[in-house]
């Protein structure tokens, strides 16, 4: 997890005396003693994420290893080093695009500094490329951190439908990365220069479901000021994704069977049809063909829908690709947060592969964030993830009540029978007075909210209650519902 600095010098003693340095801000130290060697190190994938670099070397020389490194890997930041009187070298290396340069002998504290503020430019860039790829709708699969074999599969179905117009339902649990894989499609596919417009089916107003999707002319019903082109013809040559389609309203249901099949739309109060060229990727956490068979959804609509499904799989089936989801939020969060975190402690990174993560990648983000806003020193500790250590800092302990600490970590089951491990919430204070029980709900329905990802109907689901009976306790308790729902 901590990052790697290739030093790369042909004096062993300044490699240790360098290495000493990296060490101690719990950097992993790779060496290299010449230009050939360090370009070895780069070129086997070893993971490089800062260079070193002396500039004077017998062999190749650190201007043209320089000059090598940007070409083959231009994103790994390199920090030359140069002896007295080598200014001019130093300038040269500079224009040749080193991320900063050092006289030696180096001082340790100036190093430190230097490797913070290139890894923090590196993350700060990483975090902006993301962003406007976002926003241009050029994300694509290699965006995404999947390596691990089950989402291998995803990564090659959503390539081979993006050369398609076909339509796409991805399927998975709440928290997976639908959208991201929706993202990565439209930006995969030849449409990626248009537009890619979401809805969110599960949040429009009823009312203005039809005017929201299709538009309307201006006068069509009361309140319609102007004329309003819907989301369709927004999209058009573009993808529209109709993001938790199952929440779609019946007569609905129809009109947009109507769009698929003939490629036009009636906008409301139009005279005539509008032909649309979307490309249609839909996404769903319900079980549709459940939903067919009771018959809230249409089943014309399914077929339509789900000729190209892609499965996104838990979380928990791809735990391969944890690691690397923990260290790109964590460059996530330092970027946004100006945080210099460099990685999880081992015993941290194995609390986390124990967990059973019911809210899926969404739930790590959050976890990750909570964690880095907590953390107190340089790499995120049990403590950071009370939700799921159960382990909690000092600050957090209530006032009046002041909680036992349970330091077992516990990997928290939905169902099944309560056991005596339970994690955060507790049932007794450290006198071991049974706690009031509206404190222990407070908790419950707190440790619910990180848990689930603040998804309000999942978590009332698990508790046994109505939503509304869960925004109501929500609001009486003082809780924050969103504080934990993040993107
Ligand atoms: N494979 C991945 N690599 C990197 N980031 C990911 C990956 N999968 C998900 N994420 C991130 O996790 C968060 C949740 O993903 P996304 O919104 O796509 O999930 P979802 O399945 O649509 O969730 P929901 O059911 O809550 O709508 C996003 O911030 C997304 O960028
Ligand atoms: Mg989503």
């Amino acid at each position: 997890m901590a990052k790697t600095i290739l030093i790369v010098d042909d004096d062993p003693t300044q490699r240790r005396l360098l290495q000493a340095v990296v060490e101690k801000q719990n950097f992993i130290a790779a060496h290299a003693d010449s230009g050939e060697a360090a370009l070895d190190a780069l070129g086997n994938g070893g993971n490089i994420d800062i260079i070193l670099l002396d500039l004077v070397m017998p062999g190749m020389g650190g201007m043209k290893a320089l000059a090598e490194m940007k070409a083959r890997a231009p994103h790994v930041p390199v920090i030359v080093l140069t002896g007295q009187g080598g200014i001019d070298t130093v300038v040269k290396a500079m224009q040749a695009g080193a991320a900063d340069f050092f006289v030696k002998p180096v001082s340790p504290e100036r190093l430190t500094v230097s490797l913070r503020n290139v890894m923090k430019v590196g993350e700060l860039q990483g975090e902006v490329v993301r962003l406007r790829k976002t926003a241009s709708g050029a994300l694509c699969f290699g965006d995404m951190i999947a390596d691990a074999p089950a989402m291998r599969q995803v990564v090659r179905l959503g390539e081979r439908g993006a050369k398609s117009n076909i339509p796409i339902l991805v399927l998975g649990d709440s928290g997976v990365g639908k959208e991201l894989v929706a993202q990565a499609i439209h930006g995969a596919s030849a449409r990626s220069g248009k537009p890619m417009i979401t809805v969110n089916c599960g949040a429009l107003p009823e009312n203005l479901v039809e005017s929201i999707l299709f538009g309307h002319e201006k006068g069509a019903f009361t309140g319609a000021i102007d004329k309003h082109m819907g989301k369709f013809r927004e999209a058009n040559g573009g993808t529209l994704f109709l993001d938790e389609v199952g929440d779609l309203p019946q007569d609905i249901q129809v009109k947009l069977l109507r769009a698929l099949q003939e490629g036009e739309i009636d906008p409301v109060g139009a005279k005539r049809s509008v032909k649309v060229d979307v490309r249609i990727i839909s996404a769903t956490n319900r079980d549709l063909a459940e939903d067919v068979a009771t018959g809230k959804f249409r089943e014309d609509l399914f077929y339509r829908l789900n000729v190209f499904p892609i499965d996104v799989p838990p979380l928990q089936d791809r735990m391969e690709d944890l690691p690397e989801l923990v260290r790109h939020f964590i460059g996530r969060f330092n970027a946004q947060e100006g945080m210099h975190i460099t990685g999880v402690t081992a015993q941290t990174m194995s609390l986390l592969k124990g967990f059973n993560w019911p809210g899926n990648v969404r739930q790590l983000e959050n976890a990750v964030f909570r964690a880095v806003i907590l953390c107190e020193g340089t790499e995120l500790e049990a403590q950071d993830f009370p939700h799921i250590s159960g382990v909690t800092r000092d600050i957090e302990a209530d006032d009046d009540e002041e909680l036992a600490l349970v330091v077992e970590p516990v990997a928290a089951q939905p169902d099944g029978p309560a056991s005596d491990r339970d994690g955060p919430v507790h049932i007794t204070n450290t006198a071991g007075h049974i706690r009031a029980l509206e404190a222990i709900e407070r908790d419950l329905i707190e440790f619910a909210i990180g848990a689930y990802a603040g998804h309000m109907s999942e978590i009332a689901r698990r508790l046994g209650i109505g939503r509304s009976t869960l925004y109501r306790k929500v609001r009486e308790h003082d809780l924050d519902a969103k504080a934990s729902k993040t993107g």
